[in-house]
């Protein structure tokens, strides 16, 4: 059965990007298809500069709100990364296959250390290794599909070169993975700035949809969002990028295509309107689910729970394999090897 791995890193208020980029297949296709587990990443939230108390709280949130999207723990296993302990133990022997060069290329760190540079911070060593510690998350479970948005492609060829390369330098330990992307919707564009993704990590703006906002806000940041100049509406990504994002969002949003559903459009308005509401009603389930988790947190602790401890029987033996491949010696062994000085 095809195995599949994914999750979302805490490091800001879950998006419109994050739920049609990736949580919304999750919950209607993969968990059914799949032998599929869902991870809040929380260990790849330490990063960047981060305050303790809202990596625990958004934890929190991510997971209730990946409950909310409508995953199943009877179908799928969800959990936080921090809580087995195979994630950081595979990540460091890993390390020991990717090269440094492979992880300077990276399009993602190269953009958040030049932020982190503008702002006069440092950069942290974890920044630069990220990837590798993500191509453990995958490897771990022998997960032979990943679906992500557009952004996180790179990061998942990089898993696949590792996988490669450690099972031909060591014999075979991995399953190679591969990226899949949804149709539309692949990489969800900031409403006010349609060059730029829409990122959780940005700070927090209008052109933002956040999964938790009010229908009104919602409203707002749609009715809002800048369009490019031009009467006509047409889908033309490079052309007209803001007009292309609303039509793939509306497109996500009701399962059409976004050159189709531009045809139906006389004006840049109606399309707003219409998209709004789409985004609202989409939202409206998930807000709804999530209102009643927050008044039962015992249970997301107990899903929580359940997950952990079958994620790590799951990447226990995987990741005991490639460290016995890779040259070290089993725990419990020593006792048996002759000791000669
Ligand atoms: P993260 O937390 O940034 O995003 C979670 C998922 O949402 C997708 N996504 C988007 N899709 C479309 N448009 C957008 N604007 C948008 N923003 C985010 C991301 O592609 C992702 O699928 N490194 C990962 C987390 C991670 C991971 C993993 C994912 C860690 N280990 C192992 C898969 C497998 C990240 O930062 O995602």
């Amino acid at each position: 059965m095809t195995r599949v791995f994914s999750g979302v890193k805490p490091t800001g208020h879950l998006t419109l990007g994050n739920y049609l980029g990736a949580m919304q297949r999750w919950a209607a296709a993969d968990q059914h298809q799949a032998d599929a587990l869902f991870c809040v990443v929380d260990l790849h939230a330490l990063t960047v500069d981060h305050d303790p108390a809202r990596v625990r709280r958004l934890s929190r949130q991510a997971a209730t709100l990946l409950l909310a999207s409508g995953l199943d723990p009877e179908l799928c296993t969800v959990f936080v990364q921090s809580h087995v302990d195979e994630h950081a133990r595979l990540s460091y022997v890993l390390e020991c296959v990717a090269t440094d060069g492979e992880m300077r290329r990276m399009i993602q760190y190269k953009e958040k250390a030049a932020r982190e540079r503008v702002r006069g911070g440092s950069v942290r060593l974890s920044l630069l290794t990220y990837p590798v510690l993500m191509a453990a998350d995958i490897l771990a479970y022998g997960a032979d599909q990943v679906p992500v948005g557009e952004d996180q492609r790179q990061h998942v060829e990089l898993a696949r070169d590792l996988a490669v390369r450690f099972n031909q330098r060591y014999g075979h330990a991995f399953v190679v993975p591969r990226a899949t992307a949804p149709q539309v919707a692949a990489r969800v564009m900031n409403l006010q700035d349609p060059a730029s993704k829409m990122g959780k990590s940005d700070d927090s703006g209008p052109g933002i949809v956040y999964l938790l906002d009010e229908p009104d806000v919602v409203r707002k940041k749609v009715m809002r969002a800048v369009t490019d100049s031009g009467r006509e509406v047409v889908y033309d990504r490079d052309a007209r990028p803001g007009l292309a994002n609303l039509l793939e969002i509306l497109a996500a949003c009701t399962g059409g295509n976004p050159s189709e559903l531009s045809g139906a459009y006389t004006s840049y308005g109606a399309l707003k309107k219409d998209t709004a509401e789409a985004v609202v009603e989409l939202l409206r389930p998930v807000q709804d689910r999530h209102r009643e988790l927050c008044a039962d947190p015992g249970y997301v602790e107990g899903v929580l729970r359940d997950g952990a401890r079958k994620a790590r029987a799951m990447a226990r033996p995987t990741v005991d394999a490639a460290y016995r491949a890779i040259g070290l010696l089993p725990a419990g062994a020593g006792a048996e090897v002759p000791v000669t000085v």
